[in-house]
């Protein structure tokens, strides 16, 4: 397959971007010619940012699975789709040719069908790294229900949450999950899930790990029967349903600066133009190479860089189900040769954990067939950024360090392997279609280099966020209203004196850890559920391999003699109602936080504490009671 809109050169980089600019419109549709539509739209954009309204490709019909494999049947049948490697070495890996993905994809869009599933329902996947997850992702697409991707790291309560929102009435899960040496149990976890939410009429569950699974009769089918039942007829075919370009394809949920995770909801074509537009040309995807991003599909990256970006581009994903460290820190290595990786994108975080191990674990590992190396999900210190060049990537691997947001669906600022210049350290320069300022607090344009600011984007790209699921308003207040006509990423963000942007983090109450975005209310939230729990605050501190580590200041209503078994209860509760990816990693009890007259906690100088800078807080005379200060500096962790 050849893609007519891979930029070659730095110059058609520059003349890609210009044409972005100017005639965007133009730019759009010219690449949108060569996916598969089923008709063809009367008006290429819409978009008002002050009402939070953007549509893309207006009144085209398609269908995103015609695109990723019905169309690459024909030349690229016989090509891996999907590598599966599973977690424990010792089991076969698989490989899913575009023939066999076009087979499970029709015999799961007929299951669904089966069940019930129609045009625009939603449904919620909670799975482990399997391919059956594109699968099941892919036949929703096919018959135009929106999916619901849950990572497997979620508590039942944050199940439940969930599913409340999307309303959906069917779960595809897996009976466990292998992760590492453990084995987590997903269908338990929706039981457990499903009694706040009987509107749930069908769980699909997928045999996976053998483990004992209750069954409820009437609710509770597994995958393998329903499939056994489509496949009594030969050839199983589910005419892709064409839906409209603005159509939802799926939602996603992430973690703001308010208590209540939002879902994201990204519409069918401007979402899947823009994954295989970014796919391809940021790593410069050649026919034959096979791609390995080691995200979760339960993140965005794994949507769009495991699954649509990938197949659309009739590229070869793998797809890893374990952890980097299992069974040792060589297995990312072992996959790499095992497979001939020619692309790994990972995160910092991953990184600097595998640092950690020294060089031992690349002891007789080849790496000669990687090209390109990538970062996402938070900034790379320079550390982890020359380690990742030089022991993997042996000098000769461009690294591309990819920022974006599960609001962007695809990546907005990033080099081009190879084409354009890398920097440690940064994102460098926007994708085509991506036209960024900087402001001040005010919304006032900062122009020029070598300058701070908030960072914002001044023109629709075609996956921007089109709502929030059931909360249009939401969605406005969040990213359109903060700053006049654009929308507002929550970062930080410097640009230096050619140009090239350097993420310095969020701005907002969004941590970042280990490359999991999570919102520092949610965690609040959490932890003041412990019933001797009055109340808390929450900040983000520099974490070595996390990049970011969680910090609770608590108020309990007694202090227990035992404060560790107090604070083994708390993380025991924030595990309970978020999952384990939101355990403070500090827990320091106080007798007060640190608040205004009119009540509000003062978090700056929580974090300036938990950061160690004790000598830069600031004025705190206007604090309702000073001394406080005190008492946490001197009980910092
Ligand atoms: O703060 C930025 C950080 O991750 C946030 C988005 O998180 P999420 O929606 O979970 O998506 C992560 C994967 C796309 C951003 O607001 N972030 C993401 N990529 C980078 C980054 N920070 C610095 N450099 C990056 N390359």
């Amino acid at each position: 397959m050849s893609y007519p809109y891979q930029i070659k050169t730095y110059e058609e980089y520059k003349d890609a971007y210009r044409k972005s600019v100017d005639q965007p419109e133009e730019f759009w549709a010219e690449i949108a010619e060569s996916f598969q539509w089923k008709e063809k739209w009367n008006k290429v954009l819409e978009s008002d940012f002050r009402t939070a309204n953007t549509k893309w490709f207006l009144n085209a019909k398609l269908n995103i699975t015609e695109n990723c494999i019905d169309r690459h049947l024909y030349n690229l049948g016989d090509q891996p789709a999907i590598i599966w490697e599973p977690n424990n070495p010792k089991e076969k890996s698989r490989t899913i040719t575009y023939n066999d993905l076009y087979v499970k994809v029709n015999e799961f869009a007929q299951v669904l069908i089966n069940n019930g599933v129609k045009k625009g329902d939603r449904v919620c996947i909670y799975m482990g790294m399997v391919p059956e997850l594109p699968v099941a992702m892919l036949a929703c697409a096919r018959i135009g229900a929106i999916h619901s991707v849950i990572f497997g790291g979620f508590s039942a309560q944050s199940i439940a949450d969930r599913l409340q929102d999307t309303q959906a009435e069917l779960i595809v899960t897996c009976d466990g999950a292998f992760r590492g040496n453990k084995e987590i149990g997903l269908k338990t976890l929706i039981d457990n899930a499903l009694v706040a939410c009987k509107f749930v009429k069908t769980v699909i569950v997928l045999t996976r790990t053998h483990i004992p699974v209750s069954m409820i009769k009437g609710r509770d089918l597994w995958w393998e029967d329903e499939i056994a039942k489509v496949q009594e007829n030969e050839h199983t075919f589910v005419a892709p349903v064409a839906v409209d370009a603005e159509d939802p394809l799926f939602i996603l949920y992430t973690s703001g600066s308010t208590g209540k995770p939002k879902g994201v909801v990204h519409a069918t074509a401007g979402y899947m133009i823009f994954a295989a537009y970014t796919f391809v040309n940021i790593f410069q995807y050649k026919q034959g190479d096979v791609h390995f991003c080691t995200a979760d599909i339960g993140w965005i990256t794994g949507h769009t860089y495991i699954v649509y970006g990938v197949l659309c581009a009739g590229g070869t994903s793998l797809l890893y189900e374990g952890i980097p460290n299992f069974p040792d820190a060589s297995r990312l290595w072992d996959i790499i040769d095992k497979h001939n990786v020619t692309i790994l994108y990972t995160a910092p975080t991953t990184i600097r954990s595998l640092m950690a191990f020294g060089l031992e674990p690349l002891k007789g590992k080849k790496l000669n067939s990687l090209k390109v190396l990538g970062t996402v999900g938070e900034p790379i210190n320079e550390e982890a950024w020359h380690w990742y060049n030089e022991n993997i990537g042996k000098g000769k691997c461009p690294i591309v360090d990819t920022w974006w947001q599960t609001e962007t669906g695809g990546a907005m600022i990033t080099n081009l392997a190879g084409i354009t210049s890398s920097k440690p350290g940064y994102a460098t320069l926007p994708m085509p279609g991506v036209q960024l300022v900087l402001v001040d607090e005010q919304g006032k344009e900062i122009e020029g280099n070598d300058v701070s600011g908030n960072l914002c984007i001044t023109q629709p790209w075609p996956s921007i966020i089109r709502t929030t699921y059931n909360d249009h308003e939401r969605c406005r207040t969040n990213y359109f209203a903060i700053y006049d006509n654009m929308y507002f990423t929550g970062d930080g963000c410097y640009r230096d004196e050619n140009g090239f942007y350097r993420i310095t983090g969020r701005v907002d109450d969004v941590l970042n850890v280990s490359g999991h975005r999570i919102g520092t209310a949610e965690v609040e939230n959490a932890i003041n559920m412990h019933s001797g729990v009055i109340e808390s605050a929450v900040v983000g501190y520099p974490h070595e391999l996390k990049g970011q580590g969680i910090y609770a200041y608590v108020i309990m209503e007694h202090i227990h003699d035992n404060k560790h078994e107090t604070k083994l209860d708390i993380l025991q509760t924030v595990t309970r109602i978020i999952g384990p990816i939101a355990k403070p990693d500090k827990v320091q009890f106080v007798t007060g936080l640190p608040k205004t007259r009119s009540g509000k906690i003062m978090r700056r100088i929580l974090r300036k504490i938990a950061e160690g800078e004790l000598n830069s807080l600031g004025d705190t005379s206007t604090l309702l009671d000073p001394a406080i200060v005190e008492e946490i500096k001197n009980g910092r962790l």
